[in-house]
């Protein structure tokens, strides 16, 4: 078999939530870590711009540039042979359609990404069917956003209010119609998330969004438990009941995909 015949794709991971088989999603920044997730039985490796506050040291991911991700991503995808890679596009890389499209073309021709993750909502419809229809495959991000976080005053739970819910209801809807592959939830309360995933056709990725979506999501140093500040609730730290990554990152993909992890306690109300 072929080095790319057993990779994961957009029709694999459609696959797995028909087949209500959790998908296990880790972020990753470099070649080594990558290299760890993927023969850990990572499904979906995210290049996240949170590497702005784990790698960088930045207080918010605003500062990341498209240069900062395009390397990243060329580093992972050197790690991997199973997992689908996603990149994030950094703020203000998709302020217009066309700027979306020249920046997620670089993450997948000089990133290797196989798709690209942008924040926002019904707003980004008309961005996400330009990129669709030059095949760039789309992963949307709605709740918490965290390239908004001047705008919304902090890092908190989003769709708590009725108006604010039964607008992320309609967003999810809309990216998926204009051709979204993926969406991941964060900080969301978990009745909210469960309506959504259950609504959509395509895998809603969770984070801080209870046990009900079609699978999770956490930064990898929040996993291996060295990332510095307070611990937000729907972290669990895998590292701490052994002293290998690779038991951690294993203990980590065998608890998403037996419904172990998350639980309640890891959830919002
Ligand atoms: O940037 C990131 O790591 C993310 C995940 C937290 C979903 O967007």
């Amino acid at each position: 078999m072929s080095k790319r015949e057993h990779r994961i794709t957009v029709t694999t991971l459609m696959g797995m939530k028909a087949n209500q088989q959790k998908i296990a999603v880790l972020t990753a920044y470099d070649f080594s870590f990558a290299r760890q997730l993927d023969q850990a039985g990572v499904d979906v490796v995210l290049v996240g711009d949170s590497l702005g506050m784990v790698v960088q040291g930045r207080e918010t991911t605003i500062p990341v540039t498209m240069d900062d991700m395009v390397y990243h991503s060329r580093l992972v995808e050197r790690g991997l042979e199973r997992a689908l890679l996603v990149a994030d596009l950094p703020f203000m890389s998709y302020a217009t359609s066309e700027q979306a499209l020249t920046n997620a073309g670089r993450l997948m021709k000089e990133g290797g990404a196989q798709m690209v993750k942008l924040e926002g909502g019904a707003d980004q419809v008309e961005t996400v069917t330009l990129l669709v229809s030059r095949n760039i495959p789309v992963c949307a991000h709605l709740g918490l956003q965290p390239q908004s976080v001047h705008r919304l005053g902090g890092y908190h739970v989003q769709g708590r209010q009725q108006e604010a819910a039964q607008q992320m209801v309609a967003d999810a809807a809309a990216l998926e119609s204009a051709g979204a592959s993926m969406l991941v939830l964060e900080c969301v309360p978990a009745v909210l998330a469960a309506e959504i995933s259950a609504a959509l056709e395509i895998p809603v990725i969770g984070i801080g969004a209870g046990i009900e979506c079609d699978g999770q999501v956490l930064v990898l140093y929040d996993l291996l438990g060295i990332t510095s500040g307070a611990v937000p609730r729907f972290v669990k730290n895998f590292l701490q009941d052994t002293t290998s990554v690779s038991t951690a990152l294993t203990a980590y993909v065998d608890a998403v995909k037996s419904r172990h992890f998350p639980t309640i306690e890891h959830s919002f109300l």
